[in-house]
């Protein structure tokens, strides 16, 4: 490269980098945060398998943390990668659903409003199949995820994006990886605008009655998945 070849990729490389410096500060970009690789495991304590998951049914299991509930769905049908954004205004692209058929979601089930999550007693959040039935809350779709305490609804097949209710963000995803060849699932990290920090400080009293001095502690190995309505004595509906 001669001189004037080497000013000319200067000068490139510096507007370049000014052009993307200045991108990036009306859009920053949530990345994925990677946690401990974790199978999951049915009631047994063996790993389930995709196929026997019953579709458009709330499944639960715990992850990051022991105390932090996800919802595992199989929506039964193919969700596509999708671009959200969370309330810090940090883009991201939810990479849509895996499995055979693209159907297979998960996300924090902790409701990105007020926080809202599903105990052993009762739970207020949780997926229905086809149209909101409550006349005060009119539904802007089917298949949502619905948080009974505000009306937040969210849906699953598009990275649980907020379609009506008070919420401010997608509710976080968990990242899960298929292998075809054993027809298991592996949580492997989050995406978007996670809670975790504001759960543990607003639940600090209940979650160490509910789930002991582990519950900040990050789930090893592997979590057991439950359906909610195994998991929880009262899900309510709205
Ligand atoms: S806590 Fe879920 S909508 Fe308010």
């Amino acid at each position: 490269m001669d001189r004037r070849e080497f000013g000319e990729a200067c000068a490139w490389g510096a507007g370049s980098l000014a052009a993307t410096l200045a991108g990036h500060a009306w859009a920053a970009e949530a990345r994925p945060r990677s946690y401990g690789r974790v199978l999951l495991v049915d009631e047994l304590g063996q790993p389930l398998k995709a196929a026997g998951l019953r579709t458009q049914t709330n499944y639960v299991f715990h992850y990051p943390f022991e105390a932090t509930p996800v919802f595992l769905l199989d929506l039964g049908k193919a969700a596509t990668a999708t671009q959200l954004v969370t309330r810090e205004k940090q883009t991201y692209q939810w990479p849509g659903g895996v499995g055979q058929q693209r159907s297979l979601v998960a996300f924090s089930a902790i409701c990105a409003h007020k926080l809202v999550y599903p105990t052993k007693e009762l739970s207020f959040i949780s997926f229905r199949k086809g149209a909101a039935v409550n006349p005060q809350t009119p539904s802007k779709g089917s298949d949502l995820i619905h948080c009974c305490a505000d009306h937040s609804q969210y849906d699953p097949a598009r990275g649980a994006l907020v379609l009506n209710g008070p919420a401010e963000q997608p509710l976080c995803a968990v990242l899960i990886e298929h292998d075809a060849k054993t027809d298991q699932l592996t949580a492997t990290g989050t995406l978007g605008g996670e809670l975790f920090d504001d759960f543990f400080k607003k639940y600090e009293m209940k979650l160490s009655l509910e789930v002991g001095p582990n519950a900040k502690q990050a789930v090893a190995r592997q979590s057991t998945v439950r359906e909610l309505d195994r998991y929880c004595r009262n899900a309510v509906r709205c």
